[in-house]
């Protein structure tokens, strides 16, 4: 098996090779992702639309976070495993984003990401120990604020991004997502910080890209304009079970054959 990747060695990717982040969120997934040989494995709230029902990431908890996280960690061996920080898990205080980061590493996690920049939060889990990623941009759990999910870093408020870009790099972060932002805005702070940054809906210049696991296997019937379709996963699963059960009606299921 290659060296296990580890959140120093993410750091040193930057400007060497394209970072790769996929999400997942179970054992069996994660392992199928490693295997495909990503660098990071991100254990990503989107569990909440993407599993568990919700229309968005604000009812995620840490337990939801601890028991996918736990799960993902039994499957994945090589790629790094991030666990994303819930929300409501770090805002608090200093001292909650610590004691939810422990948890989280606990469960298997090697790494922690948080939205936004709660640079506090951001040093207290480092000195914990606990590498942590930023995510600065569109930051999910920030929809109410926002209106909705609208990009940023428009026009005058690519300086605030590009501030918030900075603060996280004398925070110590090893690495960032950039979510739906400007290609040029993204190009930019890519090019400004020391950090790698992986961009989802942020154009080709991010020095690696996310994508989150059931839009890429096309799992949802929804195609967001930040993903890409590698697999119609959803009609072929459906074809597959409509399959097993004309079989079992017909009186023709056998077990131990097929693809
Ligand atoms: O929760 C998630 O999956 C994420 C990615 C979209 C970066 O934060």
């Amino acid at each position: 098996m290659p060296d296990k990747v580890t959140a120093p060695k993410i750091r040193a990717m930057k400007g060497r090779e394209p970072i790769v982040c996929v999400t997942a969120y179970d054992a069996a997934f994660g392992e199928i992702v490693d295997e495909a040989g990503v660098d990071i494995v991100l254990v990503g709230d989107s569990v909440g639309n993407v599993c568990l029902g919700y229309p968005n990431t604000l009812p995620v908890t840490m337990s939801d976070m601890v028991h996918h996280t736990a799960a993902a960690a039994r499957g994945v061996k090589r790629a790094l495993l991030v666990a994303d920080m819930p929300f409501g898990s770090y805002q608090a205080s200093p001292a909650q984003a610590v004691d939810s980061a422990i948890a989280l590493v606990k469960a298997g996690a090697e790494a922690v990401k948080l939205e936004g920049p709660f640079i506090g939060a951001i040093r207290a889990i480092l000195a914990a120990g606990v590498p942590v990623m930023g995510h600065l941009g569109l930051t999910p759990q920030s929809i109410h604020a926002f209106g909705g999910f609208r990009i940023q870093g428009k026009g005058e408020h690519a300086k605030v991004l590009c501030r918030q870009a900075h603060e996280l790099e004398e925070a110590g972060v090893f690495s960032a997502v950039l979510e739906l932002m400007p290609a040029a805005v993204a190009k930019d702070l890519t090019e400004s910080v020391g950090y790698p940054t992986i961009g989802i809906g942020a154009g080709p210049d991010c020095d690696g890209q996310v994508q989150v696991l059931h839009d890429l296997l096309g799992f949802s019937t929804t195609v967001f304009k930040h993903a890409r379709r590698y697999l119609d996963g959803r009609e072929q699963i459906q074809r597959a079970i409509e399959e097993f059960a004309g079989d079992v009606r017909k009186g023709s299921f056998e077990p131990g054959s097929g693809a």
